[in-house]
């Protein structure tokens, strides 16, 4: 046992290609940013847990405790602060504090947990809090850093490269709520079940082919595949008037790609750009009132203890 106060940061992530399907099973691309939660923790002799949780709930980190706790039969009760650089823009914050905690309490009790535990004690942690609704890319991000590729059935990571990418992000001024958009496409599955199960099974496919498009950094490619996966995502319903606004702009100014990042209905959308073209499309998306993030896409490091 540790009695030292430990620091673990982790990072947040944005999904480049295959949202909502990844879901269902199939592959997705998600990349780690330069924007991380850090949180501090230390073993307490106290009657409960305690927290210093600056922007959001700490359900996440209390669920993380007890499935550890259930897992290696631990009492001794935990203080855990945090603070963020992530904001509230749908980053991956609640992924990256489950990560950052489950990798704390194995430092706190020098209990060494390989990548695929560390993913495997959050993401049972998740799916509890969701309700089972969650592929646990967000959680695979933030545990390897770099952009990976993530299989939504076998929950396998591959790396595909640990350098920025370049992709801008936007914030379209909206929130969003995933677990909303989430049922939103399982309600569409169940009205429509062949044509949803095709849209997903294509943004899968798009997925793969974005893979190798991104290893050989075939850019014209890459923002091809993102206009069709945003089609796609249009036809499942999660797209609005402002997303499709952003994406329009975006494209009418010089960007090779444009799409949803996440869950769609709000959050961010991404814009893939060459050098050229990058000040006109700030310009003309910041005049439509989306906000252009200071983010370095694909170059976030993975979970660690510092
Ligand atoms: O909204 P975000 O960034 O948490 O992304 C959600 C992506 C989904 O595929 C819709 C959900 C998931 O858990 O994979």
């Amino acid at each position: 046992m540790n009695s030292e106060v430990l620091t673990v940061v982790a990072p947040g992530k944005l999904m480049l290609f295959g949202e909502h399907a990844v879901i269902y099973g199939h592959p997705c691309i998600v990349s780690a940013l330069d924007k991380y939660i850090e949180i501090k923790g230390k073993i307490i002799d106290e009657r409960d847990d305690k927290f210093d949780i600056a922007d959001y709930s700490d359900s996440f980190i209390r669920r993380m405790i007890s499935v550890f706790r259930r897992k290696y039969g631990k009492k001794e009760k935990i203080f855990i602060s945090s603070k963020s650089t992530l904001g509230r823009y749908g980053l991956g914050s609640s992924a990256a504090i489950s990560v950052a905690t489950v990798k704390m309490l194995g430092k706190l009790f020098n209990i060494p947990l390989s990548k695929k535990k560390l993913f495997n004690i959050s993401y049972e942690g998740v799916l509890k809090v969701q309700k089972g609704k969650a592929s646990g890319f967000d959680l695979a991000s933030s545990i390897y850093g770099g952009t990976i590729l993530f299989d939504g059935k076998t929950k396998k990571t591959v790396y595909l490269s640990k350098g920025k990418l370049p992709f801008l992000t936007v914030f379209t001024g909206r929130k969003s709520k995933t677990v909303d958009m989430v049922k939103k496409v399982a309600q569409e599955k169940l009205k429509n079940p062949k044509m949803t199960e095709k849209i997903l099974s294509e943004i899968g496919k798009i997925a793969l082919r974005a893979e190798r498009a991104l290893k050989e950094k075939k850019w014209e490619v890459v923002g091809k595949l993102m206009n069709d996966n945003q089609k796609l995502l249009v036809g499942l319903g999660v797209s609005n008037g402002v997303i499709d606004k952003l994406v329009k702009i975006s494209l009418d100014s010089g960007g090779l790609g444009a799409k949803i990042s996440g869950a769609g209905g709000g959050d961010c959308i991404i814009v893939l750009t060459d050098r050229i073209a990058t000040d006109k499309i700030k310009t003309n998306i910041e005049k439509a009132g989306g906000i252009v993030l200071d983010i370095n896409v694909g170059i976030g490091e993975g979970v660690k203890a510092i």
